[in-house]
C-alpha cells in the first residue's frame, strides 16, 4: 500500500509537447510523448494528492483520478495553467513548451511555390517564468532539457525562473529524455545540492521527484 504522504497537496502537472500551427494542416512541435509528466501525475495521485494534469497532444490514456485539461498550443497551456494556479500548492512543469510560434497562422492551406519559404517565428509566453513571479508558498519544479552544459544551463534556468528545484535531463544520452519509458535525471536545488541519478523508468524517476517535493514541504513545515 502506498503511503498517502501528499494527501494535503494539489499538484498542477504539465506534460507533452505543444503544437504551433502555421496553417490549418501544419504545425511546429517537438518529440515529447508526455510519458514523464503523466508518470508524475500518476504517482502523485497514488500518494493521495489532488492532481490537475494539463497536457499537450499525446497518445497516452488519462491517469485515473486525475483532473485533466487538454491543450494544444503554448498559449492555451499558459491560460489553463494560470486558471488552475490559485488552487495549486505544487507545480511541476514537465511539458516541452515551444519557445516560438509562427507569427502568422494562414486561414487556408499554404500553397507550394517554386521558391524557398521563410517562416517568421515569434516568442511564446514563458509559462514557468510567469508562475515564478507569483510563486507565493508554492513549490515550483521545472525541467531542463539540454543537449550540452546540462548542470550549468539547468542552474541558470532554476535561478532565473524562481524554481525550488530543477530536474535536468540530457536528451543526447541513450535512455534519457523524449519518448522512451526511461530517463536519466539530475536534480539540482537552491541549496546547491546535486543528485545525479542512474537510468531508471519514468515512474521511478517520478517517485524520486515527488520525494524531493515532500522533503521541501516537510522542511518548510518545521520552520
Ligand atoms: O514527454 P516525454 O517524451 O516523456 O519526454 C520528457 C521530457 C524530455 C519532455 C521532459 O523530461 C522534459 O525535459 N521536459 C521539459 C522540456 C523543456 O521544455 O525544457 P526547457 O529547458 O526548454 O524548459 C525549461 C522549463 O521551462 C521547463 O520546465 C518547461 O516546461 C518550461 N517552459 C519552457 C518554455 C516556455 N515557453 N514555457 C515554459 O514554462
Amino acid at each position: 500500500l502506498t503511503e498517502k504522504d501528499l494527501a494535503e497537496e494539489h499538484l498542477l502537472v504539465t506534460a507533452g509537447p505543444t503544437r504551433e500551427p502555421f496553417d490549418p494542416v501544419r504545425f511546429i512541435t517537438n518529440y515529447s510523448s508526455g510519458k514523464m509528466g503523466y508518470a508524475i501525475a500518476t504517482m502523485a495521485r497514488r500518494r493521495g494528492a489532488t492532481v490537475t494534469l494539463i497536457s499537450g497532444p499525446t497518445q497516452l490514456p488519462v491517469p485515473s483520478g486525475v483532473r485533466f485539461l487538454s491543450v494544444s498550443s503554448a498559449r492555451e497551456m499558459r491560460d489553463a495553467v494560470m486558471t488552475t494556479l490559485p488552487e495549486a500548492t505544487v507545480v511541476i512543469k514537465a511539458a516541452a513548451v515551444a519557445d516560438y510560434r509562427p507569427a502568422v497562422r494562414q486561414e487556408q492551406k499554404m500553397k507550394k511555390k517554386d521558391e524557398d519559404l521563410t517562416l517568421k517565428l515569434e516568442r511564446n509566453p514563458d509559462i514557468i517564468q510567469e508562475i515564478g513571479k507569483q510563486k507565493e508558498n508554492r513549490i515550483l519544479v521545472g525541467f531542463a532539457m539540454e543537449s550540452e552544459h546540462l548542470v550549468e544551463h539547468a542552474i541558470g534556468k532554476m535561478v532565473a525562473k524562481n524554481m525550488d528545484f530543477i530536474v535536468a535531463n540530457d536528451v543526447t544520452k541513450q535512455g534519457a529524455g523524449f519518448q522512451g519509458d526511461t530517463n536519466i535525471i539530475t536534480i539540482l536545488d537552491r541549496e546547491g545540492e546535486m543528485e545525479e541519478l542512474p537510468l531508471m523508468d519514468k515512474m521511478a524517476a517520478a517517485g524520486i521527484i515527488l520525494d524531493k517535493v515532500r522533503e521541501i514541504r516537510d522542511t518548510r513545515r518545521n520552520h
